[in-house]
């Protein structure tokens, strides 16, 4: 209908009027937390080049839990850094390595706290890679058993919800069946289903210390050219076994968080990514946009997309913002 009988702007006028007209909500039970943990103790290290984050080390965490449950927050999902890589990084199942620890201590100080634990060996092997590496490529089927092994320890640790973010082909199907073969059948996976080569994961490999030491990403993440090859990927996880999927990096990807929700009955998960985070901070503290708005934006907008939960490094601060 057009002017004059059409005025939407009498929508916009109040703060009521624009409450009663507003589509999407976002509360900090959407977000989850994400957290790098490392070894030590008394540790909180904050990481350069993402402002306001900081690894923490396992003694920090029952009480790190506990803020985060307080906050009212989706969960929280873990990254580990170990003292030690390896060719087989075989920290990533090491079943007193930093995330099981870590693990264990945020259920025993919050039981009820959602715990994610992320199932990669890039952080734990000494090439990067996040597979098993013969110099030149990633060998997926080598890959398989030691992704299944990371999956059981972080299970057998008490994570509810493991998330392979590898993007082996086959990883979900070996998972879920080396979790039935342990009996931890109701162990949750969360897939990276669609996760691109993107360069918005930079600040997370220097906090993490996984940047690749030779070639990159390209053979086995996805070209950011390509969706309805994400839409395959995440269709392949869901038959394989996945309980829940993920689209990454997330403002790069709305198109795909969109597509995706059209097409599945799943719960799916957008990653706001350490790129995305550290672009706003950056800018934040240039004074070149505004806080909190433009943080809130992005947030609302991957919501909007259709994204059910988010992971972002801004979730306590939305929180604390947005609590009751
Ligand atoms: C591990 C992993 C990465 C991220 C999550 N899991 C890094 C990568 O694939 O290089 C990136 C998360 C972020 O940038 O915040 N494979």
């Amino acid at each position: 209908m057009p002017f004059p009988e059409q005025r939407p702007r009498r929508l916009r006028r109040t703060p009521a009027l624009r409450e009663l007209a507003r589509e999407t909500r976002l509360a900090p039970a959407d977000l989850v937390d994400a957290l790098f943990v490392v070894e030590g103790s008394g540790v909180r290290e904050p990481i350069a080049a993402m402002p306001g984050i900081s690894r923490l080390s396992v003694d920090q965490l029952g009480d790190e839990a506990k803020r985060i449950a307080d906050l009212g927050l989706g969960g929280v999902i873990l990254f580990g850094i170990p003292a030690r890589k390896d060719a087989l990084g075989s920290g990533a199942y090491d079943a007193d390595g930093v995330v099981p620890r870590a693990i264990r201590a945020m259920k025993k100080s919050t039981p009820e706290l959602l715990v994610i634990a992320d199932v990669c060996l890039c952080e734990y092997t000494d090439h990067g890679h996040c597979g098993v590496w013969d110099g030149h490529a990633v060998h997926n089927d080598e890959t398989l058993p030691l992704l299944a092994r990371a999956a059981v320890t972080a299970a057998e640790a008490g994570a509810d919800v493991v998330a392979p973010s590898d993007m082996m082909d086959g990883r979900v199907r070996a998972i879920r069946s080396a979790l039935d073969a342990a009996q931890l059948e109701d162990t949750v996976i969360l897939s990276y289903a669609a996760k691109y080569a993107s360069a918005f994961y930079g600040p997370f490999r220097e906090a993490a210390e996984s940047a690749p030491q030779s070639g990159d990403r390209r053979g086995y993440q996805m070209d950011p050219a390509n969706a309805r090859e994400a839409l395959a990927e995440i269709e392949t996880d869901l038959a394989e076994g996945a309980d829940l999927v993920m689209v990454k990096p997330a403002l790069p990807c709305l198109d795909i968080v969109r597509a995706a929700r059209e097409r599945i009955s799943a719960p799916l998960f957008a990653y706001q990514v350490s790129g995305e985070y550290s672009m706003l901070q950056a800018a934040i503290e240039r004074g070149w946009l505004e806080s909190p708005r433009a943080i809130d934006e992005s947030l609302l907008a991957i919501r909007r997309a259709g994204a059910d939960r988010i992971i972002s490094y801004f979730a306590k601060d939305f929180a604390r913002r947005h609590r009751g």
